[in-house]
């Protein structure tokens, strides 16, 4: 089955938007994994947005994912990871649609609320990036069979 990385941001935890995320995914039908409410480590975060490295906002970006606890989350499904980067909505809060996580609760770029992993490759590297495979449970929940056909 598909997974992917979500992770609540600082400002999600901060303002308390944590039980309104995770609902969101529970309802939709996708199975959580693994979770964890953590610090980001310096180290973590330089890794975990490496990509952006040379950008200017990067510094900016780092401080901000260190500076208060994360929710770390991995969640399975069929489609998980396109759909859930649809659920988030757009980078910038502004333009991200209503309906959307982003857009219903944010209005800046620089506090977007949560991250999900982009594509195939990236949710693979970001899941072993904060997850050991020990921490990840496996489960079949007993809803399934009202979930998918
Ligand atoms: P993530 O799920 O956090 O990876 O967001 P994303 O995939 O929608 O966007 P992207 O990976 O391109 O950028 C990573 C994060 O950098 C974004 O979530 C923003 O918080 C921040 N970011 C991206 N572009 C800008 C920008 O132009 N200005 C600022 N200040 N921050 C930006
Ligand atoms: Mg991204």
């Amino acid at each position: 089955v598909e997974r992917t990385f979500l992770a609540i941001k600082p400002d999600g935890v901060q303002r308390s938007l944590v039980g309104e995320i995770i609902r969101r995914f529970e309802a939709k039908g996708f199975t959580l994994v693994g979770m964890k409410f953590m610090k980001v480590s310096r180290e973590l975060a330089e890794q975990h947005y490496g990509v952006h490295r040379e950008r200017p906002f990067f510094q900016g970006l780092v401080e901000f994912i260190t500076s208060g606890p994360v929710v770390a989350m991995v969640w399975e499904g069929d489609g998980v990871i396109a759909s859930a980067r649809k659920m988030i909505g757009a980078t910038n809060p502004l333009t991200a649609e209503p309906g959307t996580i982003r857009g219903d609760y944010g209005v800046n770029i620089g506090r977007n609320i949560i991250h999900g992993s982009d594509a195939p490759e990236t949710a693979q590297q970001e899941v072993s990036l904060w997850f050991k495979e020990e921490e990840l449970a496996s489960w079949e929940p007993s809803l399934t069979p009202w979930i998918k056909e």
